[in-house]
């Protein structure tokens, strides 16, 4: 059974319900107002067919009317009326006798104000014999038969039983319908603005959701739900597209990763394909005899051992990128005095400095006053810097060559930068440049030796130390490293 059945269903029993109430209610109260407890299972009957007296009084009336017919006389008669009119008082009602424009007997419950005229006029038909009227300030319901004493018709008379009612009480009486009509209509009209409004808050949205997962099951992660409210179906909508999101994003990165693990791949089979057809074109000229002289051979075995160095190269770097990458590269710390350390570094890295004609400049503190201490693996580290200057030595072609190294000690970090005015790196490429494989068109084009695994290796190992590096760099000025690593010097 559908929510929106169910919701149906039970607004319609409410209805029933609230209707079922109101009307025992109704019952009672009107009862409680008139305090007739015996015409309780007759209350409709009474009231609606205008039935103005209790089974007692009505027969007592029709004993009172069988008299006026046939021998109306003893209507004439005090004791027998005073009788009747004792009957008629025990059940709350009295008596009235009319003839002509006298009143022949009023019973004492009515008070002694009555005048005749203010009874209804004759009407020998008897058509209207139940009806109500007012007596001065009282409402009374009453039956009542007009006859005529003897033949002469002229000498007409009226018997009247009546019973004081509350007003109130015929108020109700006349508007219990209408009021138990509105209240049902309103009961019906506000059940059924809450079932609108239940279904457009509640339903609804649980019917998009619903939708959503079917479109989550078939594939589609690509549509947006908006939640239009912030209860708790909101809320649960706003979860929802944030899963949508999650799942969205994680298919992405999946994506992303087949994409990137099939790059790899073909990077490596290229990288390792063109060195090998090289070997193999090198091999077959010597096995084709076409090294006939001893520089010949010379030449082609160097350029086989080139080749095979650079592939021993690519492989010892991919192997090494990828221990870095499943952690599977021991680290062994030690503390290290950053400048000092970094100063060590370029010192080995002078002849090559030299050979491209690089000057270095320092902007850092100088130890031992000043010194700045991390927790890092030196080889690993040296590494970093290695591959960083080499980048800088690789692409920078504009004299001079001017390479900055520079060191700042921050309260928690110790930063370090490399700075040089090479021809930097377009904005579009700086996103990827420390993807592994991912080298500029200009640089592969400028055939820089290189297999863009200089940069992933750095950030691998940087991030190995719990330190961070990024690149600033503007094309036609020059590029900035900046590594990052926990300064360690307060802690000593
Ligand atoms: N200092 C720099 N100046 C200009 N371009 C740079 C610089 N450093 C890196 N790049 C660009 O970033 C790319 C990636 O650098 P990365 O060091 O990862 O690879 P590579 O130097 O090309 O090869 P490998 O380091 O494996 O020998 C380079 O190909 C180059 O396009
Ligand atoms: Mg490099």
């Amino acid at each position: 059974m559908s929510i929106r059945f169910r919701l149906l269903l039970s607004f319609a029993s409410l209805v029933i319900v609230s209707v079922i109430l109101f009307v025992t209610a109704a019952y009672l109260l009107s009862v409680a107002v008139t305090g007739d407890f015996r015409s309780i299972s007759s209350f409709y009957r009474i009231h609606y067919s205008l039935h103005p007296l209790s089974e007692e009084e009505e027969s007592i009336f029709l004993d009172l009317k069988y008299l006026a017919k046939h021998d109306p006389i003893l209507l004439q008669d005090p004791e027998r009326l005073q009788s009747y009119d004792m009957k008629l008082k025990l059940v709350q009602a009295g008596l009235v006798v009319r003839r002509n424009d006298q009143l022949v007997y009023v019973s004492p419950m009515l008070g002694n104000s009555l005048q005749a005229s203010e009874l209804p006029a004759y009407e020998m038909n008897n058509y209207s014999i139940r009806n109500t009227m007012n007596l001065g300030s009282r409402f009374y319901s009453y039956a009542k038969f007009d006859f005529s004493f003897g033949a002469d018709t002229a000498d007409r008379g009226s018997i009247y039983v009546l019973r004081e009612r509350s007003p109130f009480a015929e108020v109700i009486r006349m508007v219990l319908p209408i009021l138990i009509g509105i209240f049902a209509a309103a009961l019906l009209i506000t059940s059924l603005l809450l079932y609108r409004y239940v279904t457009r808050n509640i339903i609804q949205p649980l019917e998009r959701l619903k939708q959503s997962a079917k479109h989550i099951k078939e594939g589609n992660l690509t549509f947006a739900l908006k939640p239009e409210s912030d209860d708790e179906i909101g809320q649960l909508v706003m979860t929802f597209e944030q899963m949508r999101l999650r799942l969205h994003e994680s298919i992405q990165l999946q994506l992303h990763y087949e994409n990137n693990r099939k790059q790899l791949l073909s990077n490596i089979s290229h990288d390792l394909r063109t060195p090998i057809t090289t070997i193999k074109g090198y091999a077959e000229g010597i096995r084709d005899g076409v090294t006939n002289t001893q520089e010949k051979l010379n030449r082609y075995v160097g350029a086989i051992h080139t080749r095979a160095t650079d592939m021993e190269k690519l492989v010892d770097e991919l192997l090494y990128f990828s221990k870095l990458d499943l952690n599977k590269e021991p680290y062994s710390f030690q503390q290290l005095e950053l400048v000092s350390f970094l100063r060590h570094t370029l010192d080995e890295m002078a002849i090559e400095l030299d050979q491209h004609n690089v000057d270095v400049a320092w902007n850092c503190p100088s130890p031992p006053e000043q010194s700045i201490f991390v927790m890092a693996d030196s080889e690993k580290l040296r590494r970093v810097i290695v591959n960083l200057v080499d980048n800088s030595l690789k692409y920078m072609v504009r004299e001079p060559k001017t390479l900055t190294i520079g060191v700042k000690r921050g309260p928690e970090r110790a930063e370090v930068w490399i700075k040089d005015n090479g021809p930097g790196i377009k904005p579009e490429s700086l996103p990827h440049i420390f993807e592994r494989f991912y080298r500029e068109e200009e640089s592969r084009d400028q055939s820089a030796p290189g297999y863009g695994l200089g940069l992933a290796i750095a950030k691998g190992i940087m991030e190995g130390h719990g330190g961070d590096i990024s690149i600033k760099s503007s094309v036609g000025e020059g590029t900035t490293v900046f590594l990052s690593l926990q300064n360690f010097t307060d802690h000593r």
